[in-house]
């Protein structure tokens, strides 16, 4: 059986989780439940990132330790998670002893190898962005434009320079490396200067603690260093066996990673510093790093800081979570950035949700129950929709493989429109010699869509078959053969999937 490693960035845990943080883990979702579909064993790791200055003072402010402020977070996370239906395989968190333990051994494997050294790290840090400033950027933050802390502190250093022209070839020889193809010169722009090497620790109480016998009271480990690593330690990786003879399972079945997911603001964290770090450890690199572009709220990017965030548990409440899914993948190309607003998430909820899907569904679900007794009728010619759906596979697939969610959904929504055209052209209430195999060839059609939809609106697949009395379906992509149906299925009454909002 295949396997297939999928990532998330892990969250800061300072805050309350918003609808940017949800775009990623959702998008993650559904393409662990496509690939899952095709039988292959998937391992979905997302986490939460819980050390450094932010946590810290975030915890400070809110007038409690660090330790509390990231529990009560994190247990936001994992409530949004569950309402949103998010399958991950494991949830990983910093602060856990045996991440933190392999963060100190790969520390100590890098200095062995002459990959960290001791030094003084002189220049800018912007704590909100968690990060150090090249020195062309002055001393404001050219990401979020705050304000930074200068800094003149001992560290110890990465060497990131070692791995510039090697991160360069691997570029040129892996170009599905980067993705998406629009942000492979900006990535290849970040080589055009010498890389400068990456001060690993920082005066951060909030942090994990040096390895033991190395000098440097007072520091901890610089808190991305200590993230890129979740990576690793998520499934396991043992750096005291890098050769492998007792390599973890799960690290020896699932690395490297097929697919890493990432907003477009963590690109040099992904496609730079993580690819040497890699390197350095002698492992093989992630196969595709996939940067999606921003939801802006009010034209600018949504964060915490600006005030401008779209609360998810409150859009769950009104709209239900499934509409949520829905709307963030269908409304924006992956890798876009994107403008949330009520009114577009409403129009889009009542066209595409409300109206093509649900009423299809609504539609000849009440036909069934009210003119032919409450049964599936028998087939007969499958005609236009049974070629429609045979399409299907060969069109959806490869957009999945491009994380080409828009297009996905595209495409379904052709089919959903092509079933409500067909219903209207037939007129099967009109009790034709042909209405019984149109309801039929409509059920299947819902069945097959259901099928497709299901990474995307898991609750809402179900409910579709439940209603329509389909149930003992083959796993996988044998479901997709059309025809399986059994007449005579006892179809139930059910509310709108999707009621209209006024
Ligand atoms: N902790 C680091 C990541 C470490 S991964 C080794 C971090 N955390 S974060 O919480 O600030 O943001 C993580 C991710 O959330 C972003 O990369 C992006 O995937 C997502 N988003 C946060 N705000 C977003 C938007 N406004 N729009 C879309 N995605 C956004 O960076």
């Amino acid at each position: 059986m295949d396997k297939y490693y999928l990532t998330t960035p892990i969250y800061y845990v300072n805050a309350r989780p918003h609808v940017g943080h949800v775009y990623t883990t959702v998008a993650a979702d559904v393409l662990a439940r496509w690939e899952r579909f095709l039988g292959k064993e998937v391992f979905f790791l997302t986490g939460a990132d819980e050390h450094g200055s932010k946590v810290a003072a975030a915890a400070d402010q809110a007038g409690l330790s660090p330790g509390e402020l990231v529990d009560q977070t994190v247990g936001r996370y994992l409530d949004l998670w569950k309402l949103l239906e998010i399958k991950f395989d494991r949830f990983i968190r910093t602060t856990e002893t045996e991440h933190q333990k392999t963060i100190q051994s790969i520390f100590s494997a890098l200095q062995r190898n002459g990959d960290i050294y001791p030094g003084v790290y002189e220049g800018h840090y912007c704590v909100p962005c968690e990060r150090y400033l090249v020195p062309a950027e002055g001393i404001d933050c050219a990401d979020c434009g705050r304000p930074t802390e200068k800094l003149s502190e001992e560290t110890y250093f990465f060497r990131l320079s070692r791995y510039q022209e090697r991160i360069k070839e691997h570029f040129l020889k892996n170009p599905e490396f980067i993705q998406p193809e629009r942000i492979r010169d900006e990535v290849t722009n970040m080589l055009s200067d010498p890389l400068p090497d990456l001060s690993l620790t920082r005066r951060c109480r909030w942090g994990v603690p040096l390895p033991k016998g190395v000098a440097g009271s007072g520091l901890t480990i610089y808190v991305w260093f200590d993230a890129l690593l979740n990576y690793l330690s998520g499934v396991n990786y043992n750096p005291l066996s890098p050769a492998g003879a007792d390599q973890s399972k799960s690290f020896k079945r699932f690395w490297p990673p097929d697919v890493q997911l990432v907003g477009k603001d963590i690109i040099r964290f992904h496609h730079i510093i993580w690819p040497a770090i890699l390197m350095a450890l002698n492992l093989p690199l992630p196969k595709k790093v996939f940067a999606h572009g921003w939801w802006l709220s009010g034209n600018e990017k949504m964060s915490k800081s600006k005030g401008n965030v779209v609360e998810p548990f409150d859009f769950c409440r009104r709209y239900g979570s499934e509409a949520l899914r829905y709307f963030l993948l269908a409304e924006v190309p992956f890798g876009m950035d994107g403008n949330f607003t009520e009114e577009a998430f409403r129009k889009r909820y009542n066209s595409d949700l409300a109206n093509d899907l649900g009423n299809l569904v609504h539609r000849f679900n009440h036909l069934m129950r009210t003119n032919f007794g409450g049964k599936v009728p028998p087939p007969g010619d499958g005609g236009i929709l049974a070629r429609k759906t045979a399409e299907l596979f060969p069109a959806l697939a490869p957009k999945m493989e491009s994380l080409d969610f828009f297009g996905f959904l595209e495409t379904l929504r052709e089919v959903i429109s092509a079933g409500n055209h067909y219903l209207d052209e037939e007129s099967p209430w009109r009790k034709g010699p042909n209405s019984g195999s149109v309801l039929y060839n409509l059920t299947e059609t819902s069945r097959i869509l259901s099928i497709y939809l299901e990474p995307v609106l898991p609750r809402t697949a179900v409910l579709i078959r439940q209603q329509l009395g389909l149930t003992d379906l083959p796993a996988g992509k044998e479901a997709l053969t059309w025809g399986l149906t059994k007449p005579g299925a006892i179809v139930t009454e059910a509310p709108p999937l999707f009621p209209r909002i006024k």
